[in-house]
């Protein structure tokens, strides 16, 4: 694909993101998210916000630094945002996780919890973003995710494996077959709850914890 057309998707996919959750985010997922997001607060990081679908279920006691890297979806959650009661709550920069830049807006143990929602399937590198996190957070601090997983059973797998070519082209770079909850499993945080439901694939929604007292 050439860069042009590339962008040209990017921006076709952000049109339609809303559209193509409605029915997914309204039956099963809004009630997790509301579920994972109302109890946290402080600052809180929330990683690729999308078109900013998580806003309305921060606390009043928030203070949001969003940060996404498409433009076009990063346009969608400033409007988003600025429809809001309280827009104040929330300061967005289009930028990704890896992006050097997070260097400066986001200091050591300075975070109450990071969120990521449908997420940690698309980060490149989700290891070396785990850790970053881990870093940013202060003691005690929350991490909160809701992200589908690798299948468990093998035929299950080999389907994920087989369609995760064209996946990934269609949903900008999600991986369809990464075993996101193997990967918290093993990224030294402990672990407070955890959830796993089927929505047409394995789902995983989890509360963990950087060791410390609470924040
Ligand atoms: C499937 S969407 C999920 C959006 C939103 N979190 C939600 O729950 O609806 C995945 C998002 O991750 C963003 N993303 C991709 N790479 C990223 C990175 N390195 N850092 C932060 N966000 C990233 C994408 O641009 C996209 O908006």
């Amino acid at each position: 694909m050439s860069v042009i057309s590339m962008a040209r998707y990017s921006k076709k996919f952000s049109q339609l993101y809303d559209e193509v959750m409605y029915l997914p985010d309204t039956i099963f997922l809004k009630i997790r998210r509301k579920r994972l997001l109302k109890g946290l607060a402080g600052k809180i990081l929330e990683v690729g916000v999308g078109t900013g679908t998580n806003f309305q279920h921060y606390s009043n006691n928030s203070e949001v630094v969003g940060i996404e890297p498409s433009p076009y979806m990063f346009a969608k959650a400033e409007n988003r945002k600025n429809r809001l009661p309280f827009p104040n709550r929330f300061t967005l920069h289009n930028i990704g996780c890896g992006d050097s830049e997070m260097k400066d807006l986001i200091q050591p143990e300075s975070l109450d919890a990071v969120v990521c929602t449908l997420v940690l399937c698309t980060i490149p590198e989700p290891e070396k973003a785990l850790s970053s996190f881990m870093k940013w957070l202060k003691p005690g601090g929350r991490l909160v995710v809701l992200e589908h997983i690798r299948a468990h059973r093998l035929a299950g797998m080999k389907i994920q494996n087989l369609f995760n070519p064209v996946w990934e082209k269609l949903a900008e770079g999600c991986q369809l077959n990464r075993a996101t909850d193997i990967l918290l499993a093993e990224s030294g945080f402990e672990l407070v709850r955890e959830n796993r439901f089927w929505l047409g694939m394995p789902f995983y929604e989890a509360e963990l914890k950087k060791a410390g007292k609470d924040t």
